[in-house]
């Protein structure tokens, strides 16, 4: 847990080192997850800077997340883009996690657009697939591991902070209408956050599925909290980049690789949606 007024000052800092090697405003924040780093790729006239060149900012240690922030010009807004990000399983705090939302929102961010791989539980999708969030089930909050336990800056944010919209309902919309607009089939459905980084293992799955859940992941739940505690918009959107294997008894099994694998392959599908998205923002 990390003390509010220290927290505050790490984010005012790397905010301020940010500021200082950016000629851009933005208003727009892109979360870039695992195997999709290339999306930043599109932004224009982008000014890069790597994450060790931020003071306090978690540098990300998987394969598949780059490690940089770019800042750039993407369908005439400003962006910033995190080109790979970090996991609690890293061994990073959720203070830590949610650093860069708090840069983000310190730099006047308002929306940000947050992106992941993850698992696809519900019957009905297939890897490939793209899942707007409609909702999340957070397990470590649950647990008692969230990002907004500690003392609270009243002047921040609620101590109770209701997430009954923590998925904005106009950005979904927009979602819904642009991916009409292209022709791409976006699923919807609850995303389950869980730590990793071990796989779930099949009864795991079961249960996940017998509760409602859609997609799993180990990534976006903090900060989507985060962001709606700064009152922030947020738009969710999971690439499933594997089925979930709910049967023991099979010779399938998943891997880091095909999760990277098959995120590539989504990446152009999920650049038309965002650019769409972008677009009517
Ligand atoms: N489980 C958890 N996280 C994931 C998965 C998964 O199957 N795929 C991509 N991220």
């Amino acid at each position: 847990m990390t003390n509010p007024d220290a927290l505050n000052a790490q984010v005012e800092t790397a905010a301020t080192a940010v500021q200082g090697r950016t000629k851009y405003q933005p208003t727009i924040g892109l979360v870039l997850g695992s195997g999709l780093s290339e999306l930043a790729d599109s932004i224009q006239n982008p000014d890069i800077i790597p994450y060790e060149e931020i003071p306090h900012w978690p540098q990300s240690t998987v394969v598949g997340h780059s490690g940089r922030l770019v800042i750039g010009e993407l369908e005439g807004k400003t962006v910033l883009a995190q080109q790979g990000r970090s996991h609690f399983y890293e061994g990073y705090s959720m203070a830590q996690v949610t650093m860069p939302v708090r840069v983000m929102h310190k730099l006047g961010i308002q929306t940000v657009i947050v992106t992941n791989a993850a698992g696809g539980i519900n019957d009905a999708f297939a890897p490939g697939d793209l899942m707007l969030i409609t909702d999340h089930i957070n397990f470590l909050g649950l647990a008692g591991n969230n990002p907004l336990r500690g003392p609270n800056d009243d002047s921040v944010g609620p101590r109770f902070l209701p997430l009954t919209h923590a998925f904005d309902v106009g950005l979904r919309q927009i979602a819904r209408q642009t991916a009409v607009t292209h022709n791409i089939t976006l699923q919807e459905g609850v995303y389950a956050y869980v730590a990793g980084p071990s796989f779930e293992t099949p009864a795991e799955l079961r249960f996940l599925h017998t509760i409602g859940v859609d997609a799993v992941g180990m990534s976006t739940v903090p900060t989507v909290i985060v962001a709606n505690y700064l009152g922030m918009r947020v738009l969710g959107i999971s690439s499933i980049t594997n089925k979930a294997i709910l049967n023991p008894d099979t010779n399938l099994t998943v891997s880091h690789e095909e999760v990277l694998e098959t995120g590539k392959l989504i990446i152009p599908k999920l650049t038309t949606l965002l650019r769409g998205v972008l677009c009517q923002i």
